[in-house]
């Protein structure tokens, strides 16, 4: 017996699977939600025979799609993706996303972008009428993460955010190291008004790797209600 959010979790994943179809290379996102994804794909090639490659965002997907028997391959000799599947933290009415809650956020980006579709699967509770309540987490590379920090306080000053406190993301002691080998910033910025300015002005930055702002990626979003109900967002 699953809970609310976890069977809003479930149905989600489950309807967005029935995308699949049989020869398809697919991207395989990063998270609880997609973790369900992966669970359900891995159902249909066992159940129906559908043959699929996958490609996965994070060693954490990767080991569970191993693990499932789903067949993995790299982005390099995918080459392209037909779809990618993924959760989010937030979206939008515009269906811009914050991604990166996971610490995934590059690979991710990397493969929605290579893929014809971007699918996200979403409890209701991700859904904002305006980007910046979840923190915004911005990849960078350890070296002079800290004067990387500085540089983004200051765009974020020159730019009039209102809120712009910076953390480092840690794990534990020690500083969260991505499956880049890079840090995590997140943006504490209440609310984005122009996430798509926000998202090339940070990605100017030197060390900075990537944000979490997935703008004109996502094309569905397939929301899961913790009563079983599906509604679909394009
Ligand atoms: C991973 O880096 C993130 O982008 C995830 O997609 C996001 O955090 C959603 O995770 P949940 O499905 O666990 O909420």
């Amino acid at each position: 017996d699953l809970s609310p959010i976890d069977k809003a979790k479930f149905v989600a994943a489950k309807r967005a699977v029935d995308f699949v179809e049989d020869g398809m290379k697919l991207g395989l996102g990063t998270g609880s939600t997609a973790a369900w994804m992966v669970r359900c794909l891995a159902e249909r090639i066992r159940e129906e025979g559908i043959r699929v490659q996958g490609v996965p965002t994070s060693t954490r997907t990767a080991e569970l799609a191993r693990q499932l028997g789903i067949p993995v391959v790299s982005l390099d000799d995918a080459k392209w993706l037909d779809l990618t599947i993924d959760g989010a933290d937030e979206f939008d009415p515009g269906l811009n996303l914050i991604k990166g809650g996971g610490a995934a956020l590059l690979q991710e980006k990397i493969v929605a972008t290579a893929s014809d579709q971007m699918i996200v699967i979403a409890d209701a509770a991700k859904e904002v009428t305006q980007l910046g309540a979840f923190p915004l987490p911005v990849e960078v590379i350890p070296f002079g993460w800290q004067t990387t920090k500085a540089l983004i306080e200051e765009t974020l000053v020159s730019m009039d955010v209102m809120n712009r406190d910076c953390t480092l993301r840690m794990n534990g002691e020690a500083p969260l190291v991505t499956d880049e080998a890079n840090y995590i910033i997140d943006l504490h910025l209440k609310r984005i008004g122009n996430p798509r300015q926000l998202a090339m002005v940070l990605n100017q930055i030197p060390g900075v790797v990537e944000n979490g702002l997935f703008i004109d990626i996502c094309d569905i979003v397939v929301i899961g209600h913790g009563d079983g109900r599906v509604t679909v967002r394009d």
